[in-house]
């Protein structure tokens, strides 16, 4: 699929934009903070209804305004379709597709398929199990409707048993409550895991020989899933943990505490590996994500690179621009000389100059 067009109207640093995109390569260079990022995340908050960096949706309305607009065009398998998502400063935000507005936001989940990568995700192995649950929770909702709605649920429940948990202090009578809250954690955690456990399984099906490439098959990567409960059942697991999660007032065991291991061999690279090991495999993981990707949706993904290629070495560059090479890309960086009489493709190419864009080709 590809993203045609984009308008936004004071969407952060823009008071009016409007982009026309190839259906291959884009560029976006300029200095720091002119308003390259914050397309990326225009673009990406329309596949998801959330900004990459985590901003609150008051946030991203420009300095002054009260609201903002972000549409696009996509085009997905030959046909076109419209996103409009609406950002109110004290109000939820609206979202619509072909002017039809629709009620809740995970409806847009999976209509556009993005994957997004950033020079933080490189870190994504050494930073802690938060990121790696988010990676694979981002990834999941995306691609699978019936865990973003298990997930959704899945929280719902752990903030009210943590609630409970809190009540229960002083209040013992109130233990017997807790069964119904953990039939239903027990019910969703586990259906959390299994679905964990099968991209886990996909992403290693991919990763061995991405990764094998990329090392020149000096190093073979695999993931393995880190649950909480080891091997356990998860409901005995919750009944085992109950006194001491009523002492703790909150919830010690479950998928929200998982994490997922990263091993080069027999070494935990999250652990003991080296930066320069530890990005690679980071690397070898964001190229099988979009491999994965584009099984399962049997289309491309749009892909979005935000100042990751200065991050790597002449090699890894040459190996991402060459696993791209048949999907929409937009490329944000510095200087456009860099890829200039390389082999990489440019079809387009704007310069980005605070919040003003201009069509250089
Ligand atoms: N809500 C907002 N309203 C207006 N400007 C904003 C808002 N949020 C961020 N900015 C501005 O956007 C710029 C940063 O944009 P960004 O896309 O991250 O830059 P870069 O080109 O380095 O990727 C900064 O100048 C910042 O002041
Ligand atoms: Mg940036």
């Amino acid at each position: 699929m590809i993203i045609k067009s984009l308008k936004l109207k004071n969407f952060r640093n823009y008071d009016l934009l409007n982009l026309d995109f190839d259906s291959a390569t884009n560029i976006l260079y300029g200095d720091n903070a002119q308003g390259k990022t914050n397309i990326l995340e225009a673009i990406y908050l329309s596949g998801t209804t959330k900004s990459h960096r985590g901003t609150k949706d008051r946030d991203m309305i420009r300095f002054g305004q009260e609201e903002s607009h972000i549409e696009t065009v996509i085009e997905k398998k030959g046909i076109e379709f419209k996103t409009d998502i609406h950002l109110k400063k004290n109000s939820p935000k609206g979202i619509a597709i072909n002017k039809m507005p629709i009620r809740k936001a995970s409806e847009l989940f999976g209509v556009i398929h993005l994957v997004f990568f950033s020079p933080e995700d490189l870190n994504i192995i050494k930073n802690g199990p938060a990121e790696r649950r988010r990676f694979i929770d981002m990834e999941l909702s995306q691609l699978d409707k019936v865990y973003l709605n298990d997930l959704a649920n899945y929280n719902r429940i752990i903030n009210q048993r943590n609630k409970l948990l809190k009540d229960i202090y002083g209040r013992e009578d109130l233990i017997s409550t807790l069964d119904i809250w953990d039939m239903q954690m027990a019910h969703y955690g586990d259906r959390v895991m299994q679905r964990r456990a099968k991209f886990i399984a996909q992403i290693n099906g991919i990763i061995e020989n991405v990764h094998g490439k990329l090392t020149g098959g000096k190093e073979k990567l695999n993931l393995f899933y880190e649950k909480s409960i080891g091997d356990a059942d998860f409901s005995e697991a919750i009944l085992k943990n109950r006194e001491r999660d009523i002492r703790m007032k909150s919830t010690s065991v479950g998928p929200h505490r998982d994490d997922i291991c990263f091993k080069a061999g027999d070494l935990d690279i999250r652990k003991f590996g080296s930066q320069g090991q530890q990005r690679t495999a980071a690397l070898s993981l964001k190229l099988s994500e979009i491999e994965l990707v584009k099984l399962l949706i049997n289309d491309t993904p749009i892909l979005l690179l935000d100042d990751v290629l200065s991050e790597l070495d002449k090699n890894r560059q040459n190996y991402l621009l060459d696993s791209i090479s048949n999907i929409q890309t937009i490329v944000t960086c510095t200087g456009v000389d860099e890829f200039v009489n390389r082999r990489f493709l440019i079809n387009k190419i704007f310069h980005v100059n605070g919040g003003q864009v201009k069509k250089e080709n």
